[in-house]
């Protein structure tokens, strides 16, 4: 299985000084924001890359409790299969207390925690765009076939569902520009 990093979630507490500092600072961009729940709890994800929806994001639910920041990195696999093996790995395996299979539209994923309780998002690509955030269950036990014909099924009259390809021409990435020292 080709393992590859691709972002991390951290929990934040001053949301729009997490987002003007990593923008006026870093260069990053805003994706996408929204509310993670009815809640109306925020999230605001960052990009600087032409491949990568978001590369960093915060969600405002950092409280008193939570020793750290770190809500979830997310490791980017192959195909819809490389997510079923990591699903059916760490259900079999007693150091994992829970995973959940969740799709963002954009995304198939499987989430779970290792031992210290850092977040883990193992996920796949799909071929689709969907406006951010968003999350709903698929079935790991369906064919790769079927997963996906649900997850297009679920997503397609969401905001913005279109083809990825078609996203990233219509120039809606945000770009980087780095001075250079
Ligand atoms: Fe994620």
């Amino acid at each position: 299985m080709n393992i590859r990093w691709s972002h991390c979630v951290l929990r934040v507490r001053d949301l729009d000084a997490m987002v003007s500092f990593y923008c006026d600072v870093l260069g990053f961009a805003v994706a996408d924001r929204g509310p993670l729940g009815p809640d109306g709890t925020q999230i605001v994800f960052l990009s600087g890359s032409s491949s990568d929806h978001h590369q960093i994001a915060f969600a405002a639910v950092r409280g008193p409790e939570d020793a750290t920041s770190l809500e979830h990195n997310a490791f980017r696999v192959d195909s819809i299969a490389d997510v079923k093996e990591m699903f059916a790995r760490v259900t079999a395996d007693p150091r994992v207390k829970a995973a959940a299979p969740l799709t963002h539209g954009n995304a198939i994923s499987v989430y779970f925690a290792d031992p210290e309780g850092n977040g883990i998002e193992i996920f796949c690509d799909t071929p689709w765009h969907v406006q951010q955030p968003q999350a709903r269950g698929w079935d790991p036990s369906k064919s790769d076939d079927d997963v996906l014909a649900s997850v297009e099924a679920d997503f397609r009259n969401e905001p913005e569902f279109m083809p990825m390809e078609r996203y990233r021409q219509n120039g809606r990435r945000p770009s980087v520009r780095v001075e250079e020292k």
